[in-house]
């Protein structure tokens, strides 16, 4: 079976030094929020090009506390994508805010600025894009939007480790930017992981604060917080695999790039690169209008495609008819309906990704 994302293999490429780093923290004694936590926030913030980082326990908390710490709470109006991982609108609901929907743009999958501008209200705080599958929203446009309307922009990172817009890492737009290192991220853990980044001294302040209880000293809370403290065996690991991070990305491109030839003239319609970007392939997805067949393929060849996302937020029960914004999001109902994702990491073999292309058959004639 090839798999969609393989952690253990990302594990087994780097087995030595990750054992090391492990058993270099259980003989520590130090479990929780250590050394190794605060030196992967330097250097992970050093990588994004930013000045702060915080660990933290999950990307959705990232999201959460990201957006406490930007003084968005109950009444606010946060805009985003229904086409996400329901993480996203659940930490704006965590954080107390209100999830409002605007549709993407069909070519990047990614919120579409003229429709944000669409649902903006008097009581719009936020925009939440999410740069998916590993590349950027329109952030030019997003950016202008959100300083016209005197809007914080908030990026939601989990997906896009590595990737640039304009020269400049995402991550290093918004006010504050969000990531996850769950397994199968581009800069994955062996557990939950997260992080946030922020150029702004104070708010990186209020996202430590929060983190852990509020605390500005031990037991004194200055701040409500929560418990989203970040281990140290995970911090351990996410600094040896960010050692990597830049070669993995460009076997993800390799290997996307051998995707694109081999599949172009076919029945897919394959992945567009946003200009001025880097596309760092957490995803390779493509659409397919004949997708149950296209899948059915795969699966009898032993090739574990995936859909990310069956099912958009707005039309899952636990969003469904409460969401402003829901009814107008034709391009996210059709992506829903088409997108697959191909096997994608960077321990997949020519060979296996040779016979993904095979099992999707021989091009179409062309005409
Ligand atoms: C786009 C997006 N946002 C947020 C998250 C939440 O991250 P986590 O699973 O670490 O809580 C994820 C990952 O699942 C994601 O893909």
């Amino acid at each position: 079976m090839i798999l969609c994302a393989n952690p253990r293999a990302a594990y087994l490429e780097q087995k030595a030094a990750i054992d090391a780093c492990v058993l270099r923290v259980l003989e520590s004694g130090r479990y929780v929020l250590g050394p190794e936590v605060t030196a992967f926030e330097a250097e992970f913030a050093a990588y994004i090009g930013v000045a702060h980082g915080i660990g933290v326990a999950n990307g959705t908390e990232a999201i959460v506390i990201a957006l406490k710490a930007a003084g968005i709470g109950a009444g606010d109006e946060v805009v985003t994508t229904a086409h996400t991982a329901v993480a996203t609108v659940a930490a704006i609901e965590l954080a107390g805010a209100t999830p409002v929907f605007a549709d993407i743009e069909p070519d990047y999958f990614t919120l579409d600025p003229a429709r944000v501008e669409r649902v903006l209200s008097p009581r719009t705080k936020a925009i939440l894009p999410v740069h998916l599958y590993g590349q950027a929203a329109d952030l030019s446009a997003l950016l202008e939007l959100a300083r016209r309307h005197g809007l914080t922009l908030i990026e939601d990172c989990a997906q896009c480790h590595g990737a640039t817009y304009d020269g400049r890492r995402l991550g290093s737009f918004g006010a504050l930017a969000c990531f996850s290192s769950y397994p199968t991220k581009n800069l994955g853990a062996v557990g939950d992981a997260g992080a946030i980044v922020t150029n702004d001294a104070s708010l990186a302040e209020r996202c430590r604060l929060i983190r852990e209880y509020g605390w500005a000293e031990r037991y004194v809370s200055h701040i409500p917080g929560q418990n989203s403290r970040l281990d140290e065996i995970q911090a351990a690991i996410l600094r040896v695999k960010l050692g990597r991070l830049d070669e993995g990305n460009a076997r993800r491109q390799a290997l996307a790039a051998f995707y694109d030839g081999a599949l172009a003239g076919g029945d897919l319609v394959l992945p567009k690169r946003r200009p001025r970007s880097t596309h760092v392939f957490h995803l390779y997805v493509a659409r397919s209008v004949a997708r149950d067949q296209t899948l059915s393929r795969l699966r009898d060849a032993g090739v574990g495609a995936l859909i990310h996302y069956p099912l958009p937020v707005h039309l899952q029960r636990a969003y469904k008819g409460r969401i402003r914004g829901a009814d107008a999001l034709p391009e996210t109902e059709r992506a829903a309906r088409e997108v697959l994702s191909l096997p994608m990491y960077p321990e997949l073999s020519q060979s296996e990704a040779a016979t993904v292309v095979r099992a999707l058959g021989p091009r179409k004639e062309s005409t």
